[in-house]
């Protein structure tokens, strides 16, 4: 009987990677003519069509990052790369907008031609409802909140056909194709440049069973947060600042520790390159003035050349894992406080990089990395800010 249930269990997996396999095999096929009883509501691939019947959804999605995956600095680079080098243009629409029917171009042998399936305003929408949820206009999603596969009615009574039903929406290889290189992809210092899936199956969070949806889209909601938000990267830390001692006289040397344990990420903190955080403690003076020449700080992240030719240091923290500056400090004066601070730059490697190549000539596209370097530039925010008298 336990063999029995075993082998079930095992081609439930089978047959979910399966499933894997050919909703994510890119390039994405072209959705062709719906189904006849189709309304032209239920044949629409726009989001806002979705949003009509599914308004919760589309409520959250639209302030995802996933909704903005085709933003000024992915469209700001394609303008010109469409015509210098189309087959790496496409290999972007695989992830940042990857339904056929959004890239305005289509592989041709060797070369890329012009689109006939191409939608402009799809177009601009970065990952749509439909990326996930529709191949050749049929529905696939989850099983119902109740873990049951089964339609309610008949399937062509309801909307677009009902829905298939799948738990493979439910598993963090849902997630895999974008936000983890395979095996032979770009590497440096001989880690993968996108390892997310890798490093999560490598936790204790795999382990548990707590998938990437159970973070980042609990009950179900649409909004993906990651390190672009204050209150998604608080939650998965602990943050702690000490003072070795309960008070100074001017003249000692004070010990302040400021911690940071990544206690409920499922990956690295941060799993990218591309953002940085900053741990600071610096003196301030009884007016709150900072006194010059007392900062330290020290940075997480894993930083590489804007060239993507060398990995400079990769102090990022695996799950579990803690990082520590430990401010040694001469108390000046009575009333002296040691501000202790963590920065998150989510988008650092950006930031530099929108500005070199406006420095090396963005061509057609040069208004629109404009735009894009003023948003990396603005990303920065504080998730931690104490002051300790000394
Ligand atoms: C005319 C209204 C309508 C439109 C338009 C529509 N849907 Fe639906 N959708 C429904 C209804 C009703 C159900 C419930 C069907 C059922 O119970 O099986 C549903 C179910 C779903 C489900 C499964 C939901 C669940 O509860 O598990 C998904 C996923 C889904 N739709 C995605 C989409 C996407 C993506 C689009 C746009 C490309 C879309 N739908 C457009 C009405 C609509
Ligand atoms: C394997 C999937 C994948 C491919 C292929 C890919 N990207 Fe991305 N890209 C991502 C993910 C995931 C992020 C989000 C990283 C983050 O926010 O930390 C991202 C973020 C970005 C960003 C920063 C966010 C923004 O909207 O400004 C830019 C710019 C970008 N990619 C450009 C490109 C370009 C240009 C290409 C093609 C040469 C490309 N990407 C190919 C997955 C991919
Ligand atoms: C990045 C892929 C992705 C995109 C984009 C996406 N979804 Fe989903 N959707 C999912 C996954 C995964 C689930 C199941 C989540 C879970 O159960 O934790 C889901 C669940 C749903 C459900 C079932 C909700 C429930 O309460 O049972 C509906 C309805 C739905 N999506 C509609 C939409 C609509 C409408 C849009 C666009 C506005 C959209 N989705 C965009 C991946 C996506
Ligand atoms: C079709 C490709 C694709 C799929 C599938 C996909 N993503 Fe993404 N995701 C992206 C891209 C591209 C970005 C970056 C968007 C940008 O900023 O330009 C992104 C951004 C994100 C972010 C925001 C990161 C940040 O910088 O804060 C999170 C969180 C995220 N994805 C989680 C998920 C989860 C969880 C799933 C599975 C349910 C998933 N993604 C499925 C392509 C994808
Ligand atoms: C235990 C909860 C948890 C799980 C599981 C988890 N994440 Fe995250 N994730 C977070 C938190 C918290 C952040 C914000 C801090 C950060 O950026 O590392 C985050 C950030 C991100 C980001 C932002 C980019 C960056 O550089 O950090 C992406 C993309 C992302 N997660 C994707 C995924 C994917 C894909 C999976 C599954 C393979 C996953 N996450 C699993 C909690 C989780």
């Amino acid at each position: 009987m336990l063999i029995v249930l075993l082998g079930a269990s095992a081609l439930g997996a089978d047959a979910i990677q399966d499933f894997l396999r050919r909703h994510w095999s890119r390039p994405l096929a072209p959705q062709g003519p719906p189904p006849a009883r189709y309304s032209p509501l239920e044949a629409s691939l726009h989001p806002d069509a979705c949003g009509s019947c599914h308004p919760a959804q589309l409520a959250d999605w639209r302030e995802s990052l996933h909704a903005a995956a085709m933003g000024p600095g992915v469209a700001g680079q394609l303008i010109e790369m469409r015509e210098s080098d189309p087959s790496s243009a496409l290999s972007c629409f695989t992830c940042h907008a990857p339904l056929a029917e959004q890239a305005p171009i289509v592989a041709q042998g060797n070369t890329a031609v012009a689109n006939p399936e191409y939608d402009a305003v799809l177009g601009g929408q970065g990952l749509p409802c439909a990326g996930c949820h529709v191949r050749r206009h049929e529905r696939f999603g989850p099983p119902r909140r109740d873990g049951s596969l089964a339609s309610g009615a008949p399937r062509e009574t309801l909307p677009h056909g009902g829905v298939t039903r799948t738990p493979a929406f439910l598993k963090s290889e849902f997630c895999r194709d974008c936000h983890q290189f395979t095996s032979d992809g770009f590497a440096l210092n001989g880690k993968l440049l996108e390892n997310t899936y890798n490093e999560w199956k490598a936790s204790r969070f795999a382990r548990e069973g707590v998938q990437c949806q159970d973070c980042h889209m609990p009950v179900r909601r649409h909004r993906w947060r990651g390190i672009h938000d204050a209150e998604m990267v608080r939650s998965g830390l602990t943050i702690s600042a000490k003072a070795d001692a309960p008070r100074y006289q001017p003249g000692d040397v004070a010990v302040v520790r400021l911690r940071v344990t990544s206690t409920r990420v499922g990956h690295a903190f941060p799993t990218y390159v591309t953002p940085r955080v900053v741990l600071s403690a610096e003196l301030v003076d009884g007016a709150g003035q900072s006194i010059a020449g007392s900062r330290q700080e020290k940075i997480i992240g894993r930083e590489v050349a804007l060239d993507l030719s060398r990995e400079a240091f990769d102090t990022r923290l695996g799950p579990g894992r803690s990082a520590t500056l430990e401010y040694r400090i001469k108390v000046p004066a009575r009333g002296a406080r040691a501000r202790l601070a963590v920065v998150v730059e989510p988008d650092a490697f950006y930031a530099a990089f929108f500005g070199v190549l406006l420095r090396q000539g963005a061509g057609r596209g040069e208004a629109q990395i404009r735009q894009a370097l003023d948003a990396a530039r603005r990303s920065p925010f504080t998730v931690f800010e104490r002051e300790l008298p000394l």
